[in-house]
């Protein structure tokens, strides 16, 4: 039991709303599951148990809402089976019919409870046998782990687009859907792949399809840093990976600015420079901040390679039917590397035969395996359901891959050579702005009383404002909204007023005159501005935050910075959990 709920600890980040666990017991299986934080299930949970198999969970709702009775893990209704279940049924409704003209009775909401009881029903002495029968009628996705009452000391697991990984430990073995809850056992570990199934003992894995086809696979070693429970002198995980965004400069820069030739050295791309010529178009996918940033990404790819580049959301692409086109260079965007739709979108475009290459944080992800090449970030773990170091270090790599294919076609080697100054350049001012963080939080106890805001900003600027919104709502709940600069006049206007402050993003660029020119409407309609710019003073902005100056790809990326921590500060003055905010998971690994 200790094992658990250790392992629960260490996924409390990925945002949940319920937690539970079973153990197999003297021919028993005992579940305890409670609503709220992991601190209400320790509060319910026997103080000594001698159990030798156990399952369990944290849960983010998706169907049901958060209370003890959806929580994982799910018993059928004899008490012979229990699930904990990521993922969805989607035909959850039609297997229950079958299931309850048959009399079975059902005590949750979910869509995995059926699961247990599906299971319980076929069971003939053979869990394995009855879960691979099971899975043959189900339609959906799962990381699935379950315990039979007479099989002691045995889990059988199941993957279908939610990850799962053994942990092959000392007399021992280990599941999770996360390698976080595993490393503090050992750092030897199998990833299930899509479609297969495991039987576990102690000592044994063994690993087959749902047609009974046996897999060997090696295990892998995972890096000796996962997830880092650790807040260090922050009050938050959100501060400390704000703050951590220097050295998560470092690490993404780290052996890969090409001085001699002015470009930079990417070597987990894995294509032949003729393969990369050939390119027409470059279409970047993800979901969230993610998707965010390749909309900058994508700018700066377009302006380096004069490709036509844009990005999209994952999860709209993937149910379009998209046109794959062989001379597209795709780039899938996420920092956990499992996200459901970022992946299904990788997935669809392996299958139309496209390249696709993973800008992933985590290394051995999903996505990151899925893909096979690819620019990692190297940002380090980022545990706060917020993406923030992960966020810059995308840009950075973007900008690193912008100047790569941009110096195999028309950047020049003194371009090139701006870029690199530039880049090397931004830790450094990352950390200036890091030093202003008390500036930043006197402007948030300001605008923090304000329950709606606008954010806007021109191209790139307009990326950066969307980022900034999202930020700012998704810690604070302040409604906030990002537009075009452009777009005002065409209808938010409509809503601006003393009560409605703008953030506004005003890089001294060609496009100066025309954002100064939309900060004077909101001025003409009262409502408060504040300018993140390059300029000393601008008479239209209330509050102005200065810069510094980089190369002009590279400015979102200093931009970016206060308005993190005006959202993060925002947030504790309205008295906030930071942290994990409300209804949210750290990665979304259902549809
Ligand atoms: C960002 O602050 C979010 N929590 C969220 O939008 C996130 O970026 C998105 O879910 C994608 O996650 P990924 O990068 O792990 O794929």
């Amino acid at each position: 039991m200790p094992i658990l709920v250790e392992g629960l600890g260490r996924l409390e980040y990925r945002g949940y709303d319920s937690a539970g666990i079973a153990l197999q017991r003297k021919g028993r299986l005992e579940v305890v599951k409670k609503r709220g934080r992991l601190g209400e299930l320790r509060a319910v949970l026997p103080k000594r148990h001698t159990a030798t198999a156990g399952i369990a969970h944290t849960r983010w709702a998706t169907h049901g809402e958060p209370s003890d009775r959806n929580a994982h893990p799910h018993l059928d209704a004899s008490g012979a089976v229990s699930i904990v279940h990521n993922g969805i049924v989607e035909n959850a409704a039609v297997l229950r019919a079958g299931l309850a003209a048959k009399g079975a009775v059902f005590t949750s909401d979910t869509d995995s409870e059926v699961l247990a009881a599906l299971i319980a029903d076929v069971f003939a002495g053979d869990l394995l046998a009855a879960v691979r029968h099971v899975l043959c009628g189900v339609v959906g996705t799962y990381g699935l782990a379950v315990l039979h009452r007479d099989c002691p000391g045995e889990i059988v697991i199941a993957r279908n687009g939610s990850p799962v990984l053994i942990g092959v430990g000392e007399r021992e073995m280990l599941v999770a859907s996360d390698a976080a809850a595993l490393i503090a056992h050992t750092r030897q570990v199998i990833y299930l792949e899509d479609g297969e199934v495991a039987r576990l003992t102690a000592r044994e894995c063994h690993i087959s399809d749902l047609a009974a086809n046996v897999t060997q696979r090696e295990a892998a070693t995972l890096p000796a840093v996962i997830g880092d429970g650790d807040k260090g002198p922050h009050a938050h995980f959100t501060l400390k990976e704000i703050s951590e965004q220097p050295d998560a400069l470092r690490g993404v820069l780290r052996g890969r600015l090409d001085r001699r030739f002015s470009t930079a050295r990417l070597g987990g791309l894995n294509l032949e420079p003729r393969q990369l010529m050939a390119f027409r178009r470059v279409k970047l996918l993800g979901c969230g901040s993610a998707y965010l940033s390749a909309t900058i990404g994508a700018a700066m790819i377009e302006q380096l390679t004069r490709l036509p580049a844009d990005a999209e959301s994952a999860a709209e692409f993937r149910y379009r039917n998209p046109i794959i086109e062989a001379d597209t260079l795709y780039l899938a965007v996420s920092q956990s590397g499992e996200t459901f739709d970022t992946l299904a979108a990788v997935q669809e475009i392996q299958r139309k035969g496209g390249t696709v290459l993973g800008i992933v944080n985590v290394v051995g992800s999903t996505i990151a395996r899925q893909c096979g090449a690819g620019i990692y970030l190297h940002a380090g773990p980022e545990v706060a359901v917020v993406s923030t170091k992960t966020f810059t270090n995308t840009l950075a790599a973007l900008a690193l891959l912008a100047l790569f294919l941009g110096r195999m076609r028309d950047v020049s080697p003194a371009e090139g050579e701006r870029l690199l100054d530039a880049l090397e350049a931004l830790p450094d001012q990352v950390q200036g702005l890091l030093d202003r963080a008390d500036e930043f939080r006197r402007l948030a106890a300001r605008y923090a009383h304000y329950n709606r805001a606008y954010f806007i900003g021109r191209g790139a600027g307009y990326g950066l404002a969307r980022e900034g919104a999202l930020k700012l709502k998704e810690v604070s709940y302040i409604h906030a909204e990002a537009y075009p600069a452009s777009e005002l006049k065409h209808g938010p206007l409509a809503l601006v007023d003393p009560d409605t402050p703008t953030f506004a993003i005003v890089p001294d660029d060609d496009l100066l005159a025309k954002n100064l020119s939309s900060l004077a409407e909101i001025k003409a309609r009262r409502g408060p501005v504040v300018a993140i710019s390059h300029l000393a003073s601008i008479g239209e902005a209330d509050a102005l935050v200065t810069v510094p100056r980089s190369h002009p790809l590279l400015d979102p990326i200093l931009m970016l910075v206060p308005l993190q921590f005006l959202a993060y500060y925002a947030a504790l003055e309205r008295g906030c959990d930071v942290d994990r905010p409300r209804n949210l998971a750290k990665s979304v690994t259902v549809e």
